[in-house]
């Protein structure tokens, strides 16, 4: 995904602006010391790096040969098999990629590990179990003709709902939001919200629009019906501080 509007390139995702408030207007003074978990394309650790901090970014995926930037380290390799040492950095920043990895309690494990006493975790999600009837429906109604964006992330499950409904197999919108998100196997927002809250402490919990990336409507439409209760609200914005283990003797039996 590449960023416009945004510090450092091309927008094409409109709730990417928001994203980048949420974790560059959250970062320590400069120069902090930032790993970020499934980078992507890499324009979110650019932008932190260009603000003047230290930053790590690890993705299999993460830009190759990429132009230099001060500050910025790429790590081309699954979260878990890249060698960070303990308790080095301030922040630990997912953007949309906690959904996607496998073992999650490791991956977040591991985070914790990275980060130092009071060291905090910006994590920017969405949930598709969040995505009810009524919220999938908004989402059909708000397509664009095909050819779909890449980002109308539900168009072609929107499509299979139609075509069978047409051929006479009406089945509930959220069975195909289901199918998709098993197929991807993606971990649902009540998994990450619990494993999150098991592992740091939240000092922040923002809910707010996700769907209408790719679709005819806005963020202020989204942010219109769920203020309505028309729809629900799927993405969250979730910081919270990593605290030092209990020591055994002062542990609960
Ligand atoms: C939806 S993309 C989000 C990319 C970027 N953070 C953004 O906000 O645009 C999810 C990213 O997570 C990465 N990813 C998935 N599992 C990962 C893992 N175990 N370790 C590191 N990155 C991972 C994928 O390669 C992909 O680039």
């Amino acid at each position: 995904m590449s960023t416009a509007n945004a510090p450092g390139g091309d927008v094409r995702s409109k709730e990417l602006p928001a994203r980048y408030e949420f974790v560059l207007g959250r970062l320590p003074d400069r120069p902090a010391r930032v790993v970020e978990i499934g980078c992507g394309d890499g324009d979110l650790a650019r932008a932190m790096a260009r603000a003047g901090h230290d930053v790590i970014a690890v993705d299999p995926e993460a830009p190759q040969d990429a132009a230099p930037v001060a500050g910025l380290e790429f790590r081309r390799c699954a979260f878990e098999d890249a060698e960070l040492t303990g308790g080095a950095f301030d922040v630990a920043v997912a953007s949309l990629s906690l959904h996607h990895v496998g073992d999650l309690g490791h991956v977040l494990d591991k985070t914790a590990g990275l980060l130092r006493d009071g060291g905090t975790v910006l994590v920017a999600e969405f949930g598709w179990d969040l995505i009810d009837e009524a919220s999938a429906r908004w989402y059909n109604a708000h397509l664009p003709p095909p050819p779909y964006p890449p980002e109308a992330f539900l168009a072609a499950h929107c499509d299979r709902w139609r075509q069978d409904a047409a051929a006479g197999r009406s089945r509930p919108l959220t069975e195909y939001v289901a199918e998709w998100a098993a197929g991807e196997r993606m971990h649902p927002s009540s998994t990450l919200l619990r494993e999150l809250r098991s592992r740091f402490e939240q000092r922040h919990l923002a809910w707010l629009p996700y769907l209408h990336d790719g679709l005819t409507a806005t963020e202020a439409d989204e942010a219109a019906a769920i203020r309505a209760g028309r729809i629900r609200a799927t993405g969250f914005h979730f910081t919270g501080t990593a605290t030092p283990p209990v020591p055994a003797t002062t542990r609960r039996r």
